[in-house]
């Protein structure tokens, strides 16, 4: 099963002019994009997340301020994500467990393999732990 993993976007640019960061479908994204949804003012105590998806990948992108994420594969296996700069990606595919917190200034990007659909969600945890056993 694949796991989370970050990875760094092209930058075009220079620190005089400016940068452009690029996201193309099944180039740097190992998937195709459906659905793109960004969040924002999210109050730093917030803790959001705690659901999986059955099939929906996504592409979790820190366009300012940071987000710490933190997953759990179906094997149990935690891991701690920490992405604090626009030109870095978490990739979180289907069946991983994810709670999510905010600084406070966060404008976070999501981009998703699928259109939404609460039947996708794996909300409880339960649900997800049977898996393991
Ligand atoms: P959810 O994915 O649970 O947010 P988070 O993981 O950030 O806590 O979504 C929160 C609510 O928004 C939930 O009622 C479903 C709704 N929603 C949509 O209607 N469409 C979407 O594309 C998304 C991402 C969420």
């Amino acid at each position: 099963m694949t796991q989370p993993y970050l990875f760094e976007f092209p930058e075009i640019g220079a620190p005089e002019k400016g940068f452009i960061t690029v996201a193309e479908n099944l180039k740097n994204i190992p998937f195709e994009v459906k659905r793109v949804f960004w969040t924002h003012s999210i109050p730093a105590q917030a803790i959001r997340g705690n659901h999986a998806h059955y099939r929906n990948q996504q592409i979790l992108v820190a366009l300012q301020g940071s987000v710490t994420v933190i997953t759990t594969s179906p094997s149990g296996e935690e891991k701690s994500f920490e992405l604090h700069s626009p030109d870095q990606a978490l990739y979180l595919p289907p069946n991983v467990w994810r709670i999510m917190n905010y600084s406070e200034n966060a404008l976070q990007l999501v981009l998703s393999s699928e259109l939404y659909d609460e039947t996708d969600y794996i909300r409880d945890i339960s649900d997800f732990q049977n898996q393991w056993k």
